[in-house]
């Protein structure tokens, strides 16, 4: 039996920003529990201290260059995984996670208090699966830093869940490690002037994931590359793919408690009810025979924002209903905004973040767009199509390898998608899908039952992951 420990920023249950807490809370579940002994370990933010109950393990400190501050370790065991949280206030206890400028500093701290706290667990650590720049320092500390403790027979996997963020920041940061400064000077973590979180894990991890196949081929290129292609393609030996699943029994319409009606595969009808019930919460004119548009996004310019920006006027020239739910960049809101005032009782924008609300929206909505100008995996689209919804995508990593689009000579498909990010052929596309919707009713209901008999879940993925995680020994 493996120790494998995942080492992350957010997960769920317990905190969320996007689809990296999905990822965090449901594939450690799925893993093979008679091989792997698997454990989650976070940073303990105010909002989880606020909200659950959790044991206090131990203490211990850890010196970051001339800082020593102490670290609390807690614990509680949530569907037979083991979850950790450190607490350190001054860090952690704040409203938010990410967007301080200290930003570099408390993960940092996180990154060597993960190593510190390994005696205190009751099992052996053979794997530290971390993820996204947050975690990116813990293989090198591992293997330079901490090498003394005996800890370079641990191996290390490490998953880019979006390389636009790398955790780059001046020179300066290196003081809060008690890395030899040849490791700056030769470049294992140098990234222009300053160091680079990022860099440091593509370069010192046993194995490099991704989250989908589309993306690990996209991201060795300038186009996608966000200037870390050279150091990803000097390991392209040892990265890999592998596409993300969602958790399969929160995302289920027949069970799901926050959506009013639930409904199935073999009994679609009330998914019409959580249409209109949606219409009416969002004060939408109730009806079924008008399509019904949603998003549920971050805000952010990945996400294709500019299309629907600079398409706005036309979208809403559609026979057509929409809704967002989203949160994020200023400008993009205050866009947004205007949506509802412009077209009252037909276009609503909820700004913010509601878990509940996003449920609604995934059941309630006939079409769910997608038009991101790159998406590692996504997770938004395959939820859709769980929930009987068909995405509108745009042909980029995740959402290219895992929505079929719709053959109207053979009515195959999961979706609809277009390939070149603009806005006439986003418009294109819609309008073929409103098409479809108004004038190929039967088509519509297809591949509604299609998308809904995908497997979206991780059963295949773990699979992937263990193959992986067996490899390194
Ligand atoms: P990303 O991680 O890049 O934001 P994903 O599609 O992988 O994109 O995951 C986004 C996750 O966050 C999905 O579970 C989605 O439902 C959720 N989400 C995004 N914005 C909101 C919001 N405003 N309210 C509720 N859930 C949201
Ligand atoms: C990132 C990506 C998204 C992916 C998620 C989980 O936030 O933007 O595409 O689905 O991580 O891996």
């Amino acid at each position: 039996m493996k120790g494998l420990l995942f080492a992350a920023s957010e997960g769920l249950p317990f905190i969320k920003s996007g689809g990296l807490a999905d990822v965090i809370g449901s594939l450690p579940q799925c893993i093979n529990d008679h091989e792997f002994r698997v454990a989650v370990v976070m940073p303990l933010y105010k909002k989880i201290m606020d909200n659950f109950e959790l044991e206090e393990v131990d203490s211990f400190h850890v010196q970051s260059g001339l800082i020593d501050k102490e670290a609390v370790l807690y614990h509680t065991n949530l569907n037979d995984i083991d979850y950790y949280f450190i607490r350190q206030d001054d860090y952690f206890n704040r409203d938010g996670m990410y967007g301080f400028a200290d930003d570099g500093e408390r993960f940092a701290f996180y990154n060597k208090a993960v190593l510190e706290m390994l005696p205190f667990l009751p099992f052996e650590v053979n794997i530290i699966h971390s993820h996204d720049w947050h975690t990116g320092m813990i293989p090198i500390l591992c293997k330079q830093e901490y090498r003394d403790k005996k800890y370079h027979k641990i191996k290390h996997v490490y998953t880019i869940h979006n390389l636009a963020f790398q955790g780059n920041f001046p020179k300066e940061m290196t003081r809060y490690f008690n890395l030899d400064y040849k490791f700056y000077q030769y470049g294992d973590i140098k990234f222009d002037d300053g160091i680079s979180f990022m860099k440091a894990a593509v370069t010192y991890a046993d194995k490099v994931t991704t989250v989908s196949e589309s993306y690990a081929q996209e991201i060795l290129t300038d186009e996608f590359g966000e200037r870390m292609q050279s150091v990803l393609n000097s390991r392209k030996a040892d990265l890999v793919g592998i596409v993300n699943g969602i958790d399969t029994e929160i995302w289920n319409p027949e069970t799901d408690k926050y959506i009013p009606y639930n409904y199935s595969v073999n009994a679609l009808a009330n998914k019409k009810k959580c249409k209109n019930a949606l219409q009416n919460r969002l004060g939408l004119r109730v009806a079924d025979d008008v399509l019904l548009v949603g998003m549920v996004s971050r805000l952010t310019w990945q996400k294709g924002a500019a299309l629907l920006i600079e398409k706005m006027h036309q979208i809403m020239g559609q026979d057509i209903q929409l809704v967002i739910l989203g949160t994020g960049d200023n400008y993009i809101e205050n866009q947004l905004k205007k949506i509802e005032y412009d077209y009252p009782h037909r276009a609503v924008f909820y700004c913010g973040y509601s878990e509940e609300l996003a449920h609604e929206v995934y059941a309630g909505v006939d079409l769910f767009l997608m038009p991101s100008l790159f998406e590692p995996c996504g997770i938004s689209q395959l939820i859709s199509m769980r929930y009987g919804t068909l995405p509108l995508v745009r042909e980029t990593g995740g959402l290219k390898d895992t929505v079929e689009p719709y053959n109207e000579y053979d009515q195959t498909g999961t979706g609809f998608s277009f390939k070149y990010f603009s806005g006439d052929e986003l418009m294109y596309i819609l309008k073929y899908a409103i098409h479809v919707y108004y004038y190929k009713q039967k088509d519509w209901k297809k591949l509604m039952r299609n998308a809904m008999k995908k497997d979206v879940s991780w059963q295949l993925s773990a699979k992937k992951y263990e193959k992986l995680y067996k490899s390194l020994f």
